[in-house]
């Protein structure tokens, strides 16, 4: 049975400022290398995304997707280890139950722990990394909760709602999906951040939208990433994405972000009724891939047209 602590006196600041507290997660089978293996070999691989990053922290849109089908749970496992890449095993609590179950049963007692949390679906990613692998700096639209579990990892966290950290019109572009999540970055913007560095049994949440960035030290990390909805969470994203609509099509900007009052329902309502009507059309974006897991390849991946290392044809 997974157990969190929240100490008495963060409670008041879930959601509110950065939080960390510990978790004992380390210590379930669920996180074993036999496990990840087990998951990895079964798991619907249109949910898995294998990610490489370059080294320069201020390129927040050098990610490239690697294909892994035909790729066993063990290979990619090993190539994490030996190359320098992300697995992000998006989806886990709708592909595996044992992790819905883990997910329902954190959130439980978070709810108990902080005052005036209700969310009303949660959903996870699994994160299994490389020694030195980055995330780039970056802001989620919906809140969240990194629970750390395995190896070491910096993570800085800087103030949400604060145009010199965070564009809103890059906000409306992500909750809209037509932005990857990753934003312009300066080293500069470090002085205003929360750091930790994390170990095994710890988790961190912070306002929804505070851009934040993450840099693995010399071992495999392995974090359970959470997202939750709220009330106010789904109002926040409805305005955002209304917001967009009537900057890009109109030409409004600097629109309130309220998600409650008349004005968001006025906007939100046009916004629904554009939508219906096609006057909305969004170009997803997505990451093109280019690479291919390769245990065998230094860093773990070979271009994608390339003949897999060790082939003798
Ligand atoms: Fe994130």
């Amino acid at each position: 049975m997974p157990t969190v602590d929240l100490y008495d006196r963060s409670r008041r600041d879930f959601g509110v400022r950065p939080v960390m507290s510990t978790h004992n997660l380390h210590r379930h089978p669920l996180f074993s290398d036999e496990a990840l293996v087990e998951l990895l070999d079964h798991y619907p691989r249109e949910h898995l995304y294998a990610l490489t990053m370059g080294t320069d922290d201020t390129r927040t849109d050098d990610n490239r997707l690697a294909v892994h089908d035909g790729v066993s749970g063990a290979s990619l496992l090993r190539a994490v280890k030996s190359g320098r890449l992300w697995l992000n095993v998006t989806q886990v609590h709708t592909a595996d139950r044992r992790y819905r179950a883990l997910i329902e049963q954190l959130f439980a007692q978070l709810v108990v722990l902080v005052p005036g949390l209700r969310p009303e679906s949660t959903q996870g990613t699994l994160l299994i990394s490389s020694p030195h692998a980055l995330v780039y700096y970056h802001a989620d639209a919906s809140p969240s909760v990194l629970w750390h579990i395995r190896g070491r990892k910096r993570l800085w966290v800087y103030p949400a709602a604060d145009d010199r950290y965070v564009n809103r019109e890059h906000l409306e572009d992500i909750y809209a999906g037509v932005r990857h999540e990753y934003l312009p970055y300066d080293p500069s913007y470090d002085q205003a951040a929360v750091v930790y560095d994390l170990q095994p049994g710890q988790w961190v949440s912070w306002p929804c939208n505070s851009p934040h960035r993450l840099v693995n030290l010399d071992c495999v990390n392995v974090s359970l990433s959470t997202e939750y909805c709220t009330r106010d969470s789904r109002a926040r994203a409805r305005v955002y994405v209304a917001n967009r609509f009537l900057r890009t099509r109109l030409g409004l900007r600097n629109l309130s972000t309220r998600g409650n009052g008349v004005a968001a329902l006025v906007k939100t309502s046009a916004h629904r009724i554009a939508r219906r009507c096609g006057w909305d059309p969004l170009q997803l974006k997505r990451h093109i891939p280019l690479l291919r897991v390769d245990p065998e390849a230094p860093g773990g991946t070979v271009a994608i047209d390339a003949k897999p290392t060790g082939s003798r044809s």
